[in-house]
């Protein structure tokens, strides 16, 4: 049951397309005090707290405070309290069970059990909400209804299952050949190549660099010949420059944010001075979308939004001001205050919540200031794509990914996890994120595989790609003046390509899972105490997951591992896939194992009675059979499963006919 209690005069963010009549009476649960704009619970020792999206920390939320306040922030470290997402869903599961939902686009803080380890505190910056409380049968049925009310997720074209290469500084035409042949030569399956902001010309949006990418259309249609999609970037700062069409024609439609006197905010990203395109404006969201029609008209079948949230590196105005006082500073001799004064001021340029009160969006006629809708920025820059998609191409499914997002975002692309890095703790942290992402609506999601700061090593890629190989967005995505990571840069090259073509092996049970997930409101990964809720052991684990019908994974995420435990919340086959092309099995008993893990092994569990649907694999997602699935299993007496699949691209997701159901009896 879902209930929707209403507090001020609250802004409309499309999070929830039907919603349900206002009730009159108290918020269930909480205790609300409008003065301090606080919902407050009192939670029992036991319970657990889920959700929140993308952010830090465990699966259980409980023991820190988070807020949502979409950040461009590159350190994804146990301090931080936000990442690029605002995702304000969360499930208290204990002596009482329910869900809560507030859709608010300012920043708000979840204060879970930080100040005091009983009390859950949300606080908003004003008091303007839409409470939404849910309960249910048991976490999955609320996530279910959650997940209803918010619409159905995005769904991605089947290629976008497949390998991705990417990286921060592929140059030219040839640098991407050179990626492209090298995966062919090697046998390492691959269907994406990334263009990061170096395809464009001096980072303009909806532009090419002539020189380096000659013709595009044509080199796309060498590529696609090759099964390789490029995937290109685009930003959300739009460069000032006279001449420049999408800035001239934008400044005269009045699309761009604009300061309190009515004149545009300029701030710099990537190409310097830069505008913002209104995206909670809808004819500018129209505008801004149509201008992906340059990039589809060259072949182009996928795109990732980035710096989205939006990223800001300084203002105009704050960079003068802060110059100024930075000129106090020659000649002086600097001591620890006036170091730390004069580093103060040269952080304060970039990212900076008061620069988010300087501008102003055009909501519907209404002036509204940035920091009380700035969380839907990302959202609509997506939303703008996404609804340009429809128009544009409504017969096919475009990729499409992005950086910053908000609930609601869900239904227009999947975001990938941001800028990580080569660390051992960000496989974990990918992983964590994965089941509170797809209870928010997020299933198209991944992490930077391999990291995307700091400089990588060979283990670290093999064993994130052991994890990267289950997620639906698999990309291998690097910082440019990073070491250089891409599978065949290693000396393990049989490694990498038994690890990246178990990925294709695993495709139909992959991209049924997904599909299943979108088309019913359910999650592809879950905790294991959604499933084993009765299980005191199986509730506080956080380093394995559930993913979807039949298999649970754990992979290894520590340096010089030889292996792991895992906790079996029942009798499992554990399955082994080694480099030289044997498979191994093995039935483990409830409980603990120390399971061992070779370097290049891919490893998961089935669960009793259950069926794995894979293929032989494939060089690209085109090469494999998804109509003939092979099963595993593990099957005591009989298992059943609804195998799931389409040809990838159309759109007639309902069609009973691409559900059959696979057999397999024990063997007597
Ligand atoms: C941002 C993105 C990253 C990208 C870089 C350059 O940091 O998050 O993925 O490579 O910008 O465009």
């Amino acid at each position: 049951m879902i209930r929707r209690y209403v507090y001020g005069n609250v802004i409309e963010t499309e999070a929830v397309l039907n919603k349900p009549e206002q009730e009159n009476g108290v918020l269930p649960y909480f205790t609300v005090d409008e003065q301090a704009m606080t919902l407050s619970y009192t939670m029992e020792d036991k319970d657990q707290v889920y959700g929140l999206g993308e952010n830090v920390r465990g699966i259980n939320k409980r023991g820190w405070y988070y807020e949502s306040k979409c950040s461009d922030d590159p350190e994804h470290k146990e301090d931080r309290h936000s990442l690029y997402g605002a995702h304000n869903f969360l499930v208290v599961d204990g002596k009482e069970t329910f869900g809560i939902f507030v859709d608010y686009p300012g920043i708000i803080r979840f204060d879970v059990g930080y100040t005091r380890s009983e009390e859950l505190v949300i606080t908003a910056s004003d008091w303007n909400l839409d409470v939404y409380v849910i309960t249910g049968e048991n976490v999955k049925d609320i996530v279910k209804q959650f997940r209803h009310l918010v619409g159905r997720s995005y769904i991605a074209p089947k290629w976008a299952f497949g390998f991705g290469q990417s990286r921060w500084s592929y140059m030219d035409e040839d640098e991407v050949r050179e990626v492209v042949r090298k995966h062919r030569e090697l046998g390492i399956p691959l269907d994406s190549v990334y263009l990061d902001i170096d395809y464009m010309e001096r980072y303009k949006d909806f532009t090419l660099n002539n020189e380096t990418f000659p013709d595009f259309a044509v080199f796309n249609e060498e590529m696609k010949k090759e099964h390789i999609h490029l995937v290109p970037i685009i930003d959300a700062g739009v460069k000032q420059e006279e001449g420049y069409d999408v800035y001239e024609e934008g400044l005269e439609k009045g699309y761009f944010c604009k300061k309190e006197d009515g004149s545009p905010f300029v701030a710099a990203v990537w190409p310097g001075k830069a505008l913002f395109p209104d995206m909670l404006n809808k004819e500018a969201r129209e505008w801004f979308g149509n201008k992906y029609q340059f990039l589809l008209d060259q072949g182009v079948e996928g795109f990732w939004n980035d710096m989205n949230e939006p990223a800001i590196f300084y203002t105009e105005d704050r960079l003068k001001n802060v110059l100024e006082e930075l000129d106090k500073f020659k000649g002086q001799n600097l001591d620890l205050d006036k170091y730390n004064e004069f580093n103060g001021l040269v952080r304060s340029l970039s990212n900076n919540t008061e620069d988010y009160k300087v501008f102003y969006h055009n909501m519907n006629g209404e002036k509204i200031r940035h920091d009380r809708v700035h969380n839907l920025f990302g959202y609509n820059m997506t939303r703008a794509a996404g609804e340009a998609f429809e128009r544009l191409e409504p017969d096919k499914r475009i990729l499409m990914y992005s950086r910053s997002s908000y609930i609601g975002m869900h239904r227009y692309g999947g975001i990938w996890q941001g800028d990580n890095k080569s660390w051992w703790s960000h496989i974990l942290l990918n992983l964590k994120m994965m089941p509170s992402l797809n209870m928010c609506g997020f299933l198209y999601t991944g992490a930077d595989l391999g990291g995307f700061g700091a400089d990588t090593t060979e283990d670290l890629v093999l064993r994130w790609l052991e994890l990267g190989i289950f997620t639906p967005l698999m990309r291998n995505h690097s910082a440019m003046g990073t070491r250089v990571q891409e599978a065949y840069r290693f000396e393990k090259i049989d490694g990498f390509r038994h690890i990246i073509s178990m990925r294709y092996k695993l495709l139909p049970y992959l991209y049924s899972e997904y599909m299943k997930a979108v088309l019913r409101d359910e999650m592809m990964f879950r905790p294991l105490a959604f499933d084993y809720p009765e299980d005191r052991r199986a509730v506080k684990v956080e380093d394995q997951l559930l993913l979807g019908d039949g298999m649970m994974i754990a992979p290894v995420y520590e340096q010089n591992a030889e292996g792991r435990y895992v906790y079996l919340p029942e009798r499992m086959k554990l399955v082994r896939f080694k480099e030289d092309g044997t498979k191994e099995e093995e039935i483990l008993e409830k409980g603990d194992h120390y399971v061992e893990v070779a370097l290049t092994d891919v490893i998961f569990f089935i669960r009793p009675d259950h069926l794995i649907p894979m293929a032989k694999g494939g060089q690209c997602v085109d090469e494999v059979d998804f109509d003939h699935p092979e099963c595993i299993g593990f099957v005591e007496n009989a298992a059943e499963y609804e195998y799931y699949n389409d040809n990838g691209y159309e759109k007639d997701y309902e069609n009973p006919a691409h559900i059959t159901v696979l057999r397999m009896e024990a063997e007597k």
